[in-house]
């Protein structure tokens, strides 16, 4: 791919103001508690990992892995778990960190998953909200950016598997 077929549109500075935004509130919203992240691989790889090391409160970690049958730019809707959590999630404040939400239907699918661990509370933190394609209506607790459309790469989101290490976020011209 060459630069032509991509445009910048968070930088990484851009990203660090909103993951310290973002922890900033997490610390603050959990203060006196123990959250427990619950990364989704494999796209929220980098925001967790910057996002856990901004927080001023204690807090574990763990992963979900889903697989959802469609094309590269588009999730058809049918999910299923291939690597669940580990920790047992039980009375914890749990709060999962995802990279993108776009028709929601894997955030569904996931909340529910993880409800019937019976946490205390279940949030979701999200790094962009794409509004376009979305079909059902979730509660999105934090935040770092709005899309309207467009599908993006870099910082741990990939297309076809490329691009997870741009350092900041491009929107794919096609
Ligand atoms: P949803 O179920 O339609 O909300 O899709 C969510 C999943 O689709 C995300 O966790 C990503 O893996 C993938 N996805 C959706 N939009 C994009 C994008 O613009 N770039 C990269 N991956 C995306």
């Amino acid at each position: 791919m060459d630069q032509s077929e991509k445009r910048l549109i968070f930088t990484a500075e851009d990203i660090a103001r909103q993951v310290q935004r973002l922890a900033s509130q997490i610390s603050a919203d959990y203060h006196g508690k123990e959250v427990v992240l619950i990364g989704v691989l494999k796209g929220a790889f980098i925001f967790l990992a910057d996002l856990v090391r901004q927080l001023s409160i204690p807090a574990q970690l763990d992963f979900v892995r889903l697989a959802s049958y469609g094309t590269a730019t588009e999730s058809s809707g049918k999910i299923r778990i291939t690597t669940d959590v580990e920790l047992d999630l039980e009375g914890r404040d749990v709060l999962i960190v995802e990279d993108i939400v776009d028709s929601g239907l894997t955030t569904v699918f996931l909340r529910e998953h993880l409800l019937a661990k019976n946490p205390r509370s279940l949030r979701m933190c999200v790094l962009l909200d794409k509004r376009e394609r979305r079909s059902v209506s979730i509660p999105l607790d934090y935040v770092g950016f709005h899309l309207d459309k467009g599908f993006v790469i870099g910082y741990g989101l990939d297309c076809n598997e490329a691009h997870r290490q741009l350092p900041g976020i491009y929107e794919l011209i096609v």
